[in-house]
């Protein structure tokens, strides 16, 4: 019976990956350590809230005590770190969020995990802390050419710096203290319960709303799109079988530009949904400060080493989303009703 701790549950990806790991094990417990900020929802785990697998904590990674408390409780295995500030347009505004969080929260896990997993001189084997990293700690990429996981570190804004500077914190407490990780670093993720202040549920919501769709600068600039669920196994198989230590890229050779994205979901809903939603609704706005032109992941090592392999091809993943997101209307609606219409002013409309 492994016992997870897993932050950030409440959130797009950490929400994904605990529905996706209780469908998969039966013998598994799972603690969800979540803050519950902005990008938090317990809706999004209403479907195994009742799992007798299940135990949520409402509280924030930085918090020593809580977190040593939940050690003390639980004989932990595996430490899964979801929990961050995850939007670059917010971390341009406010960089000091995400240091405290993305910097601080992760130092203390490791810590913790660290002084709960010694035995003597030596830390449990068995036990395994995991990074959910991300491509942007590798910067910009030119026309051609992928990231690997030996390309240089070179973020550039403060969200992917604050998460660059964790994944170093992380390989110090490998190389210092031969810790148990593993760091993951994924490219774009897209599907259910993504929050709308990014790009794909941002623009499904503002076409069924008929308002404008920000596009940054020209729209040129270029993402790797992987659907959430692939993200997901890539880690469940990082926690059983990567090597200790070992960073891994993940991603699905998918790469889209902005206006492509833009352009498939306004052909999808137009024709499904409401012919006088098209392209007029494109609206350039300024660009986004220090915009990364292009991402792209070279997948090699996870598929070879641990035979990862993306199930879900764009085509049909930004069609399942898009239907995900029309069949769960009220779902955006409790989003979009509350702070969110005042930060999507401040953002889009400069008040
Ligand atoms: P998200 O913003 O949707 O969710 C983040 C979750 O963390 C929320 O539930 C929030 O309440 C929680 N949280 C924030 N601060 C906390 C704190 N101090 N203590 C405890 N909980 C806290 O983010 P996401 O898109 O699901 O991303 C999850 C992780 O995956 C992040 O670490 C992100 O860097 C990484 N990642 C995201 C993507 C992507 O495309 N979204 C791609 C690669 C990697
Ligand atoms: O690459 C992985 C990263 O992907 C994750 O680490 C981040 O947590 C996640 O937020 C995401 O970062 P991006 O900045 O790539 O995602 P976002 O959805 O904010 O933007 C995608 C692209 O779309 C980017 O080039 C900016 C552009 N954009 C975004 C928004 C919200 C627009 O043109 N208009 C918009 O309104």
């Amino acid at each position: 019976m492994k016992i997870y701790l897993v932050t950030g549950g409440a959130g797009f990806i950490g929400s994904n990956f605990i529905q996706y790991i209780l469908k998969k094990y039966s013998d598994i417990t799972i603690i969800n350590l979540d803050k519950l900020t902005y990008a938090g929802n317990l809706e999004n785990l209403k479907c195994i809230e009742n799992n007798e697998n299940y135990n949520f904590v409402q509280g924030d990674i930085c918090d020593r005590n809580l977190v040593s408390s939940l050690f003390e409780k639980y004989d932990i295995d595996y430490v899964v770190n979801f929990a961050a500030e995850s939007h670059v347009d917010r971390s341009i505004l406010d960089p000091e969020t995400f240091v405290k969080t993305n910097v601080l929260g992760t130092v203390n896990l490791l810590d913790i995990s660290k002084k709960a997993w010694e035995l003597k001189d030596e830390i449990k084997s068995d036990k395994k802390y995991v990074q959910v990293s991300t491509d942007e700690v590798y910067g910009s990429l030119g026309e051609t050419g992928y990231f690997t996981e030996t390309s240089h570190i070179d973020s550039h804004s403060p969200y992917s710096s604050s998460k660059a500077s964790a994944d170093l914190m992380v390989k110090a407490y490998f190389d210092t203290y031969k810790m148990p990780v593993n760091i993951t670093r994924c490219s774009n993720n897209y599907g259910p319960y993504q929050f709308p202040e990014k790009l794909i549920p941002l623009i499904i919501n503002n076409c069924l709303n008929k308002k404008p769709l920000p596009v940054y600068g020209d729209g040129m600039n270029i993402r790797d799109w992987l659907y959430v669920e692939d993200h997901c196994k890539a880690i469940d198989m990082v926690i059983n079988s990567g090597r200790l230590g070992e960073v891994y890229n993940i991603g699905g050779h998918n790469e889209r530009s902005n206006l492509q994205i833009i352009k498939t979901i306004i052909g999808y809903l137009s024709e499904n949904v409401d012919a006088s939603i098209n392209e007029s609704l494109i609206t350039y706005v300024e660009d986004r400060k220090g915009h990364d032109k292009r991402y792209g992941i070279d997948p090699t090592k996870i598929k070879n080493e641990l035979g990862w392999y993306p199930e879900t091809k764009y085509e049909d993943g930004i069609k399942l989303t898009i239907k995900w997101y029309l069949e769960n209307k009220k779902w955006m609606e409790n989003i979009t009703s509350g702070d969110y219409q005042g930060y999507y002013n401040r953002m889009y409309k400069g008040y």
